[in-house]
Parts: C-alpha cells; structure tokens; sequence
C-alpha cells in the first residue's frame, strides 16, 4: 500500500511516500529563508512559494521513493489547522491529483499527524497514550485512545509555546525560527542567574499559558535599556527556556499520572528541544511512565506523518470527497 502525503500547513512544503505505513521518502522544503528578515511568518509569501515548490518537492519525494503518481493508492493531504492560503495550495493539488488519477484521498487534522508521528519511529507506542502536541501554533494535552479516538484535556489559553519561542528570539534580534536560536543561546547560559515566572494557573490545571513570561522577559529587556545594562542574552534564553520546558514537562506527568496512563508521547516542532527531551526523558524514569518520542526531523512539520495518519483513516474507510474544503482551527478531540 503506497501513500503519498502532502503538507502545506504553515511554512514548509512537504511530501512523503509510505509503503505499509513506513517511510520510503519525506522531502521537506523550508522556507526559512524567505521567512527570517520578517521575524515570522508572512502568509502571502507562504503560500506564493508553496504553489512554487509544491510539483517539485512531490516528484522529488516520488523519485526518492522510486515510484510513479501511477503507483499511489492513495493521497493524504493536511486539511488544516493553518493558513487558508497555504493549506489550499496543498489540498487544491491533492484533490487535483486524485481526480485525474483517479485515487483516493483523504483529508487529514495537522494535529492528528503530530499524535501520530512517534508511529513512524522503530520504537511505537501502543494506546492508550498521553501526548504533548507543542508547536509553533499550538501547544495541548491529548489523552490518545486508538488512532481515531482522542480526547483534549488542555491547550494554551493564549501564545502556543514554539511561538513564544519566535517572539523572544525576534525580540532579542536572534532570527527565525526562533525555538532552535533561543535555544543554542540556552546552551551557553545560566538558567538560574534570572527568574521567571512559570504560569501553573489553577492546581490541577492542563491549559498553558505563556504570554506572561513572554512579557516577562520584554520588561527585562526594557529595564536593561533604561538602566543602560548589557542584556545577558545567553542567560535571558536559558531562563525561558527552563520556565517554558518546566511547565510543559509538569503538566504532561501530571495529565498521565491523573488519568493513570503509562505511556507518554510527545510531537511538534518544540518536541525537538534538547532540553524538553531530556528533562521529559528524566520525569518520566521517576514516575515509571514509558517515553516515546519523534526524531528531530519527525518534530517540525512533516508530510510523512500525514500520510500515515490518512492511511489510518483510510483503513477505517474514510475518503474524501472533492466537494471539501480546508479549516483553519482543529476541533480534533473537543
Ligand atoms: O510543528 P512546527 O514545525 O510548525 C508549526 O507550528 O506549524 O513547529 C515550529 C515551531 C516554531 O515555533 C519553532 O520555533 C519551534 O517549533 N521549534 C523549537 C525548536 N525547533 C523548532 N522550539 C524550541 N526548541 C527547538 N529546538
């Protein structure tokens, strides 16, 4: 069984080949580079450069895989949460490929994909599952049932954490995108030399909430101009870096340890941070829950999770249907 998926979400282009649900190709094209001077994304510029790379990156994922359009037996495409503008291009060319190949397709949650992506690992997880889903533009809790049943038990009340990330880098003039930048200035800094606030808001609570930090460090940086201090950028990206990761980690053991799950996965593009790994990683050994997480490059958005997660749905016997059209928020599990 070959899937092709497509991945038009956001900033990246992005198209994979499974064959049985294991990748045989996932070509990803970045467009950071357009996207940096700008301090984020600009979505007209996204999907301009989508309806550019869009052909190529699928016959490149195709010829990666060694197979023709003739041999898909099926297309899953991301049907949002993301820009209109950008998600349209990707789900235009996929219903346009299934019509004249005549192939099925099916339209895929970008959230569900992330759920999902640890499947394409050697080391899968079995259900039930707790997952930190923390991207640039969300961050939730999901209780995972099976593939197709899952349940929100919290999500951010305002910034997602990958884009406080972009927000502190772009205050600092680091560049985006800013998760990675912060975070190799983290490396070199002292997390303790400062503190800020971490946002538990009520006990018990699994919402996130990280515009107060992020104003935290704003005013830090303001305090240091007026005074005339040198900012300890270094120190300053280690600090939120820590009050970001703490909190997510918490609230993650907390979600399992409450709802007595012992396997914990974790997705997004935030998931790649060294320190939220190795801090999940070490949580988890103490409370005896089972870790499983997504390659770095399995992190950030990809078009081989979405192809798995259609497969999935496909298996089920969910199509498609050419009349549909693209979201841009997920009701995935409310
Ligand atoms: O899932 P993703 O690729 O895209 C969407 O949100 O659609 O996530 C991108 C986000 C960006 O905000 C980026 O700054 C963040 O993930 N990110 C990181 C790291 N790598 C990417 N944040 C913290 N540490 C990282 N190593």
């Amino acid at each position: 069984m070959l899937t092709l998926g497509i991945e038009t979400s956001c900033d990246d282009t992005a198209a994979a080949v499974l064959e049985d649900g294991l990748i045989r190709a996932n070509v990803i094209s970045s467009q950071d580079m357009i996207h940096t001077r700008f301090g984020g994304i600009v979505p007209e510029l996204a999907s301009r450069r989508h309806m550019e790379s869009i052909t190529v990156v699928t016959r490149e994922a195709l010829d990666q895989a060694r197979v023709s359009l003739n041999d898909i037996d099926l297309i899953a495409v991301t049907q949002g949460p993301g820009l209109i503008g950008s998600l349209l291009v990707g789900f235009s060319y996929a219903k346009a490929l299934a019509f004249t190949l005549n192939k099925p397709f099916v339209g895929v949650d970008h959230m569900s994909g992330h759920l999902l992506s640890t499947f394409l690992e050697k080391d899968k997880p079995s259900f039930p599952f707790i997952a930190l889903i923390v991207s640039g533009g969300t961050t939730a809790l999901y209780y995972a049932k099976s593939y197709h049943e899952f349940s929100l038990l919290g999500r951010t009340r305002d910034d997602a954490a990958g884009e406080a990330f972009d927000k502190v880098a772009r205050l600092l003039n680091l560049g985006y995108p800013g998760g990675p930048l912060v975070s190799s200035r983290a490396e070199k800094g002292n997390s303790s030399s400062l503190s800020l606030p971490r946002a538990w808001l009520n006990e018990n609570s699994l919402d996130f909430s990280f515009s107060g930090l992020k104003t935290s460090v704003l005013n830090y940086c303001n305090n240091c101009k007026a005074s005339q201090r040198h900012i300890p950028v270094e120190d300053l990206c280690a600090a939120f870096e820590q009050a970001v990761i703490e909190v997510l980690v918490e609230k993650t053991i907390l979600a399992a340890r409450s709802s007595d799950i012992d396997n914990v996965v974790i997705g997004g593009g935030v998931s790649a941070n060294k320190r939220l790994r190795s801090l999940m990683s070490q949580r988890c050994l103490e409370e005896g829950k089972k870790l499983y997480l997504p390659a770095p490059t399995n992190c950030t958005d990809n078009a081989a999770m979405i192809a798995f997660s259609g497969l999935k749905q496909f298996e089920r016997g969910i199509q498609g249907s050419l009349s549909e059209d693209v979201f841009s928020r997920s009701n995935l599990g409310q």
